[in-house]
């Protein structure tokens, strides 16, 4: 242990400790801007400099290492003059509109302005970009960017895609992709942990609130909303709740309160999944062992973060992805015929919301290949995060709601389902089923756990051993089926390149696009609670455990869709609707000659750059009324996008209107009272 001195009191630090986290160890909080847990420690932004004596210079303490004998001074007069000096000059390169700003009391730039008592800022100069940069999925604007590289930390060291570092030099610097192109046009996976890093308001979704309020207030419409597994242990730190604490039933409330014509729950199709998921990987199995051509290791594809960066990465290796859709498109595509067809309605007249963790979905949504009849299976994302905006906006009283269920058939699940929103969650889940499937009994491990594959570790891996199957199934007698489940892209980068090698030993991989999994996606609320993982995690398993039906296969909605509708697993029928296939981007876009751009609010200057270069411009845009535009070519579809235009003009005008009319309203009060 070292032994130092911390503002005249004698303590102690393990050794290796630095200066901030000595000083944590012994309750003495430094501010600090740039820093992050785990994530960045680079010293970019000094807030939290401290004096150590002997020292000329005041020390940046988070990089710092503490040394045996040091006397520190986290708070002297000198420090408290530093600190405000460097956050003055902070700001005066920064949009201050803090009551225009989404983040503001979540911010953490305002937050360490109480912290340090700034009650002016004295510095005024020329502020540098003032950019913005709105994508299907992520708005970066740079008025707000702090410089302070958390998000360059993320992007590079821990998803491993290098999209945004640092461009150009002293005040021009700007953290963004190369050659200010914008991230809709680059191989930005789209994931969002850059926007749960971030401190202020520069990285965030792209909002899609006004096109889902609009929705609900429209009369001929009706707005199903679907909720994934993950949100249920994550939605109550929005509202003060503890890390992970389980609220389920109070969620399904809040949705029916908002005006959500059906409450239905995403783990229902994530039991489809698991069916359409397992049956796909068996019939590769049996190819593989009766010699026929197949292509294994098969790998999940639920996470569209991940399906992104394969398609742009790894474009020669698509075919090792199952062709299933994710879980909540597939529920998009069954509400919108299936359940179109038992209500007897048109199914334009149907809107549907999926609540997720993921900010990649909302690229998912607009995505051409994954509608049916013409229309997109879902018709918008919210992230968690939003959610809670809309909550606080219709002002429910989340922690008071009493407990809902979801609405029947589509909202009724399995245990196996809750774990979908973990890392190894979708392996378990399928494993639960093709085991009992192969062998006509339950999955060999305690409470179904199959416990080398849970837990946070990069990779996992589990080897399931096949002995005395059901006659159908005799010649997987003796088969050791081998599985590895990952997230976080650069770790699944690892598990791409052994399949490149031809080194891959498994016949089944699990990938999530976000470390952790879904728990812990690009949406879900920023928490500063450094187990806040570990107990998403617990609580999902919780919740698991406190179903009756614990498998996938049991699910009766599930069976009873199954000898209504589809027939069975991957029938022709089941293929049209939850199977779909992917694209080759390549990492300029250079094959799929698709960009992600979407227009900015007019009086912004945005980034619209694409890499004009290398590929001809097809920006791949929704309006603002959140219709998708997809791809030029056919007539129908420019008509569409003619029709989404028209829409949104009209939109604006009654807008406008209605602002007109609010200011006359005031204007009129005001000479009444005059
Ligand atoms: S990012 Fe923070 S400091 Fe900046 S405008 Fe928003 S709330 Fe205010
Ligand atoms: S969304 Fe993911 S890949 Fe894209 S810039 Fe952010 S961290 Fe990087
Ligand atoms: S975008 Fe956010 S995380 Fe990235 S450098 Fe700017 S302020 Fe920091
Ligand atoms: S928090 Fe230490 S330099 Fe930014």
């Amino acid at each position: 242990m070292l032994q130092l001195t911390i503002n005249d009191q004698k303590v102690s630090a393990p050794k290796g400790s630095t200066i901030m986290e000595a000083a944590r160890l012994n309750h003495i909080q430094i501010p600090s801007l740039c820093h992050k847990e785990n994530v960045h420690s680079a010293g970019a932004c000094r807030i939290c400099v401290v004096e150590v004596k002997g020292y000329k210079n005041l020390q940046a303490s988070c990089i710092t290492k503490a040394a045996d004998g040091m006397v520190i001074y986290t708070n002297s007069p000198r420090v408290q003059r530093a600190r405000k000096v460097l956050y003055e000059l902070l700001l005066s390169d920064h949009n201050q509109d803090c009551l225009n700003c989404s983040r503001s009391t979540d911010c953490e730039l305002q937050s360490l302005g109480k912290q340090l008592n700034v009650e002016e800022s004295r510095f005024i100069g020329e502020n540098s970009s003032t950019n913005l940069d709105v994508s299907v999925s992520l708005t970066r604007d740079l008025s707000k960017c702090i410089l302070c590289r958390r998000c360059v930390a993320v992007c590079n060291e821990i998803q491993g895609t290098g999209i945004l570092n640092p461009q150009n030099r002293g005040f021009d610097t700007v953290i963004g992709p190369g050659m200010d192109l914008s991230l809709g046009s680059v191989s930005c996976a789209f994931c969002g942990q850059c926007s749960v890093v971030c401190p202020v308001d520069a990285i965030k979704e792209t909002s899609s609130l006004q096109n889902v309020w609009q929705a609900i207030n429209d009369p001929d419409k009706r707005v199903v909303v679907q909720v994934a597994p993950a949100i249920r242990v994550a939605i109550g730190e929005e509202f003060g709740l503890p890390a992970g604490t389980r609220c389920t039933g109070k969620l399904a409330s809040a949705l029916s309160m908002l005006g959500f014509d059906d409450i239905f729950d995403t783990n229902w199709a994530a039991d489809l999944t698991i069916l359409e998921e397992g049956t796909e990987f068996l019939n590769r199995l049996n190819r593989a062992f009766s010699g026929e051509a197949t292509v294994l290791p098969m790998i999940t594809s639920c996470s569209p973060g991940w399906i992104k960066y394969i398609e742009h990465t790894w474009p020669d290796y698509l075919p090792h992805l199952s062709t299933c859709k994710s879980p909540h498109m597939m529920m998009g595509a069954v509400v919108k015929s299936y359940y179109a067809e038992k209500l007897n309605i048109d199914p334009e007249s149907l809107f549907v919301v999926s609540i997720m963790p993921c900010t990649a979905k909302k690229f998912e949504i607009v995505r051409p290949d994954l509608r049916n009849n013409d229309l997109p299976n879902v018709d918008a994302v919210l992230t968690c995060r939003e959610l809670a905006a809309m909550i606080r906006q219709a002002g429910i009283d989340f922690v008071s709601l009493p407990d809902r269920e979801f609405d029947k058939p589509l909202g009724i699940s399995s245990g196996a389902a809750d774990i979908f929103g973990l890392t190894g969650g979708v392996m378990e889940a399928a494993l639960r089923t093709v085991y009992e499937i192969v062998t006509g009994r339950e999955l060999p491990f305690d409470n179904l756990h199959v416990s080398p594959i849970m837990g946070l570790n990069d990779v996992k891996e589990a080897v399931v051993r096949i002995e005395s199957p059901v006659d159908a199934f005799k010649h997987l007698d003796g088969v050791d089926i081998r599985v590895a489940v990952t997230s976080g892209l650069k770790n699944a980068g690892y598990l791409m390149r052994q399949i490149a090698e031809g080194k891959s030993p498994y016949h089944f991989i699990e990938v999530m696009g976000c470390p952790g999994g879904c728990i812990t996606g690009g949406g879900q609320p920023r928490n500063q609670d450094p187990l806040v993982r570990e107990k998403r995690m617990k609580n999902l398993y919780s919740e698991d455990e406190s179903k009756v039906i614990r498998k996938s296969h049991e699910n009766p909605y599930i069976r009873a869709f199954y000898s209504d509708y589809l027939g069975e697993p991957n029938s022709y029928k089941a293929k049209e609707l939850l199977h779909t296939h992917y694209v080759r981007r390549g990492i300029f876009n250079e094959y799929s000659k698709e960009t992600f751009i979407q227009e900015a609010p007019k009086h912004k200057k945005q980034i619209i750059g694409t890499q004009d270069s290398i590929i001809s411009k097809k920006p791949h845009t929704r309006s603002e009324t959140g219709t998708p535009l997809i791809r030029e070519e056919p007539e129908s579809l420019k008509i569409l996008n003619l029709e989404a235009e028209n829409k949104n003009l009209k939109n604006k005008l009654s807008d406008a209107m209605e602002t007109i009319d609010i200011l006359k309203m005031v204007i009129s009060d005001y000479i009444q009272q005059k």
